[in-house]
């Protein structure tokens, strides 16, 4: 690659990282996460087992997956203390940023009690944000729950119990599919700042940041706009057409690594259909959402003929947390639930093995002026 192709391209075709931690197929759609294929892992995988799979070996003594449900369970508790930090002020912030304030808050160290606290922090932040933004009181975690059934026990989700055991399995599905993959914007942002030792927290913390924008973890709100504008499946070619007439991005389709589609997308459509078909709601959704995809895939392909534009995570990511009752608003902060495993195993993986992280620019600006 030249060093032109390099100044235009945001890094396009660069390594810079060696990990054990996972790999993007992008030519043939696979993902793996520390030797299993995500169609192992998504659905069949619980939270906790998932963090002992990133964890293990980058810190001492990291709890297997029995155990990481108390461990995982004390943090939350640890993290609820920092909600009292919450005032109106921090509340009146759109949740993302409110979240990202919380999380600031906390200690920095390289620790693994940092880690399990930093793992807690978006989902006990993320429910009291909600909480308090709707005027309700925040719920205390409870420390014996596993990590996604406490999430939404903290969000106030539904009392019926075989309901919530199916959601508590599908949002496990979900922050699985989502926990690590390879050197994404928010990953490699952490790494930098790992790089720099200043400590999981900050790296947490550059990770959430990059995560925030639309063109990474911000997509799936957008989706769900996207989705409701459109309305019926007549609507979706005329509409679709239209938003590229008008030079915008379709939410939730193409990819810097897929040129296929993403095996996430698929991982989370299952996730879709086995919650709806064990609850009560609108399948029709789920309808809308098949047209809207197929239209926009044919709209992109004519659009862009000699780009592989195909869907990606953030499409079914809206149609599962929208299932599973979160507001579109915190659809980024529940992906930041999941990709922070991801973000502190790269962060020690760095630390371990890697220099700091210091490329080079080319400067194009003008010469100073020759004295005369
Ligand atoms: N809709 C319309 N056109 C698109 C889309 C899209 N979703 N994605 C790419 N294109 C077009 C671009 O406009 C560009 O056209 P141009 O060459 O005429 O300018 C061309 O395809 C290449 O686009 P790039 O931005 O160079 O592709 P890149 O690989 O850098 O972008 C990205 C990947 C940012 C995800 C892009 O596909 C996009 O903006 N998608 C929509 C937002 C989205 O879904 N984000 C979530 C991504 S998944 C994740 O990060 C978790």
């Amino acid at each position: 690659m030249t060093t032109d192709a390099l100044a235009s391209d945001g890094l396009d075709g660069v390594v810079a990282a060696d990990t054990v931690l996972s790999e993007v197929d992008g030519s043939n759609g696979r993902l793996i996460i520390r030797g299993h294929s995500l169609d192992a892992l998504a659905g069949a995988t619980t939270f906790e087992a998932l963090a002992e799979l990133l964890f293990a070996g980058f810190f001492a003594g990291v709890p297997d997956a029995a155990q990481m449900v108390g461990a995982l369970g004390r943090a939350r508790c640890e993290v609820f203390d920092e909600v009292g930090a919450l005032d109106a002020r921090l509340a009146a912030l759109p949740p993302f940023d409110a979240v990202r304030a919380l999380v600031a808050r906390l200690t920095d160290g390289d620790d693994l009690a940092t880690a399990l606290r930093l793992l807690a922090a978006p989902a006990v932040f993320t429910a009291a944000v909600v909480r308090t933004q709707r005027g309700a009181a925040p719920i205390a975690p409870d420390p014996a729950r596993a990590h996604s059934a406490d999430i939404l026990a903290m969000m106030g989700g539904s009392a019926d119990a075989a309901h919530h055991r199916g959601c508590a399995a599908a949002l496990d599905a979900y922050l699985v599919t989502v926990s690590d993959h390879g050197l994404n914007a928010s990953t490699f942002t952490a790494r930098v700042v790992a790089s720099t030792r200043a400590g999981l927290t900050s790296s947490v913390l550059a990770g959430l940041c990059a995560l925030k924008g639309p063109l990474h973890g911000g997509a799936p709100g957008p989706v769900i706009e996207m989705l409701n504008a459109i309305g019926t499946a007549e609507n979706a070619r005329p509409w679709l057409e239209a938003a590229l007439a008008h030079g915008d991005r379709l939410m939730g389709f193409g990819h810097r690594i897929y040129r296929v589609r993403d095996p996430r997308a698929d991982a989370l459509k299952r996730a879709v259909r086995t919650l709806m078909a064990g609850s009560n709601s609108i399948p029709g959704r789920l309808a809308l959402a098949e047209s809207v995809e197929a239209a926009a895939l044919a709209v992109l392909r004519a659009h862009k003929p000699n780009r592989s534009l195909d869907t990606n995570v953030e499409f079914y990511t809206a149609l599962l947390l929208e299932a599973l009752g979160f507001p579109p608003e915190v659809f980024t902060c529940v992906f930041a639930m999941g990709r922070t495993a991801g973000w502190i195993a790269h962060a020690r993986e760095q630390v371990a093995g890697g220099r700091l992280i210091r490329p080079q620019s080319r400067y194009i600006g003008p010469a100073p002026k020759k004295a005369a």
